[in-house]
C-alpha cells in the first residue's frame, strides 16, 4: 500500500512515481494491477463523466460519490481527491467537506490555490488530514485565467507560484500538484520543497506525474493537450490493451521516458 511515507521516501531516492485519475471500481482494479501509486479521483470528471465544458459544476457529492467506488476496489494506490470549486472558500465548509471526503475514502485533500490556502492547510493538517495543493493552471480558476494557459512565463509569476509553493508546504501541506508551468520553474518548485511533487504538463523533473486517464487512454474531446501521450495505441503496448497502456505508462514515468521534450513548455 502506497502512504505518504513511501513517497516522502521515493522524493529522497529520487524514484519516480505514478498518478492517474480514476473514477470507477473496474479502472482503479487495472490500474492496481499495473501498480499505479496514486490515484485521483480529479475533479475533471466533471468534463470527462459529466460532459460538462468545466470542472466547476462538479459537487462535493459526486466526488464522494466516485472516492467511495475507488476505495472499495483499491488496495495499492494512495487514494487522492479533489474538493471542487467553492467548496473550501469558507472555513467551515472546507472542514465539513474534507471530512465527508475523508470518511467516503480519500487518503489526501486536493485543494487549488496558493498561499491563501495556509490557514485551510494548518487546519486540515492539525485535523489528521494531510492536503496536496494544486499550483499553476488550476482548472477552477479558468475564469479568472481567461482559458487554460500555460501560467508562471513571467519573472513575477514564477516566483509567486515558487513563493505560495514554500508557504502551503510551511503551512502543513503534504504534496503538490503543478500543472501547465515551464519545465525549469517546476525544477525550482521541486527542488526548494520536501513534499513530493506531482507534475501535468510540468516537465520531467518533477517527482511524480499525473495524466487524466481518458487522455492517456486516446480519449481526449477536442483539442489533445501537448503534454498528453496515448499510451493505448503506442506500440509499445504490445498487448494492446488498457491494462498495458497503465502499465506501459508506469514504466515510462519509472525509466524517465515520459514525459519527454515534446509533452514540456519552456
Ligand atoms: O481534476 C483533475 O483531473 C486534476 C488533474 C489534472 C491534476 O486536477
Amino acid at each position: 500500500m502506497t502512504t505518504l511515507s513511501t513517497l516522502n521516501k521515493f522524493k529522497k531516492e529520487g524514484t519516480k512515481f505514478t498518478c492517474l485519475t480514476c473514477y470507477d471500481a473496474m479502472f482503479a482494479r487495472m490500474m492496481d494491477k499495473a501498480q499505479i501509486d496514486t490515484i485521483l479521483i480529479g475533479d475533471s470528471l466533471g468534463m470527462v463523466v459529466q460532459g460538462h465544458d468545466s470542472t466547476l459544476p462538479v459537487s462535493v457529492d459526486d466526488i464522494a460519490y466516485h472516492t467511495a467506488n475507488i476505495a472499495r476496489s483499491n488496495e495499492h494506490a494512495l487514494i487522492l481527491a479533489d474538493l471542487p470549486f467553492m467548496s473550501y472558500v469558507v472555513l467551515p465548509e472546507a472542514i465539513a467537506n474534507s471530512r465527508r471526503l475523508m470518511q467516503a475514502g480519500a487518503h489526501v485533500i486536493k485543494i487549488e490555490g496558493g498561499s491563501e490556502l495556509c490557514d485551510l492547510v494548518t487546519t486540515l493538517a492539525q485535523a489528521g488530514t494531510p492536503t496536496c495543493v494544486h499550483l499553476g493552471l488550476t482548472p477552477q480558476s479558468v475564469n479568472v485565467f481567461g482559458g487554460y494557459k500555460v501560467q508562471g512565463r513571467s519573472e513575477q509569476a514564477a516566483d509567486k507560484l515558487l513563493d505560495d509553493a514554500k508557504a502551503v508546504v510551511g503551512a502543513g501541506a503534504a504534496m503538490l500538484v503543478l500543472e501547465c508551468v515551464p519545465a525549469a520553474l517546476a525544477k525550482a518548485v521541486t527542488e526548494a520543497v520536501e513534499v513530493p511533487v506531482i507534475g501535468i504538463g510540468a516537465g520531467a523533473d518533477t517527482d511524480g506525474q499525473v495524466l487524466v486517464m481518458h487522455d492517456m487512454l486516446g480519449m481526449t474531446h477536442g483539442r489533445v493537450p501537448r503534454f498528453v501521450h496515448d499510451f493505448l495505441t503506442d506500440e509499445r503496448n504490445t498487448q494492446h490493451s488498457i491494462e498495458g497502456a497503465f502499465a506501459l505508462y508506469k514504466q515510462s514515468v519509472t525509466e524517465g521516458s515520459f514525459p519527454a521534450s515534446q509533452h514540456q513548455f519552456d
